[in-house]
């Protein structure tokens, strides 16, 4: 397994070297290719799952059938926690937007674990508020922000965690489409691609096939504000 990418994320960096080995140890590896889902809303859990490389899309469809993507996750990210603080089914549908590898903590091994570890307690509420706290301000940004605001926002966050330097930008290898984009953000997929060809005509963005060029970083910070 490759350990070091969950050695050097947040949520295990602080750990001492017994305590992560103590969390590896219960830890099972398994590959999603894209486009699968490890479980869907409405599923009954007995598993966390860490994302060791790749990227996992959180959605929920309504009656109607309308997605909304609750957030994209990448290395080093925990999802599938609340079935097992808050037992009840699954909130989302976790599906793989790249080739993912996954490594799953049965919620008996974990229980275990923060029994006798109180340093991983600690860590996963830090995980928790953090995400608490990116929720609010998405919360925010629906009724304060209008949707170029938003997009520009949601680059932006994606250039953060998964932005490469390319020689006239940023690359954002983000993996969505255009309609996943939109799902994220909370629009329809119409007023996401005006957007996005807005920003390309003022040269701020460059699109390739699921990826962006992020060329003017500082005026895209702007408009996100
Ligand atoms: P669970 O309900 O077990 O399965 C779906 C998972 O999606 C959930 O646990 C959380 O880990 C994750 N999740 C739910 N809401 C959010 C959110 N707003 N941001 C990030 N992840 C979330």
């Amino acid at each position: 397994m490759d350990i070091e990418v969950l050695r050097r994320a947040p949520l295990f960096a602080t750990l001492g070297d017994d305590v992560f080995a103590a969390l590896t140890d219960e830890l099972t590896e398994l590959d999603l290719p894209r486009g699968s889902s490890i479980f869907r809303e409405g599923d009954q859990g007995d598993q966390l799952y860490f994302i060791i490389s790749g990227k996992i899309k959180l959605g929920r469809t309504a009656q109607d059938g309308r997605e909304n993507l609750l957030a994209i996750l990448g290395p080093g990210e925990l999802f599938g926690e609340m079935a097992l603080f808050d037992p009840s089914p699954r909130t989302a549908t976790a599906t793989a937007v790249s080739e993912t590898r996954l490594a799953g903590l049965s919620n008996d091994n974990l229980r275990t674990l923060l029994e006798t570890r109180p340093e991983v307690s600690a860590q996963l509420l830090q995980a928790l508020a953090r995400r608490l706290r990116r929720t609010n301000e998405s919360l925010a940004d629906l009724v304060f922000s209008d949707v170029p605001g938003r997009v520009a926002k949601a680059l932006l966050d994606l250039a953060d965690r998964f932005g490469r330097p390319a020689t006239d930008g940023v690359l954002v290898a983000h993996e969505l489409t255009q309609e996943e984009l939109a799902q994220l953000v909370g629009a329809s997929r119409e007023t996401v691609n005006k957007a996005l060809a807005e920003f390309v005509q003022r040269g701020w963005l460059r699109l390739e096939a699921r990826a962006v060029v992020i060329l003017d970083l500082p005026r895209l910070r702007q408009r996100s504000r």
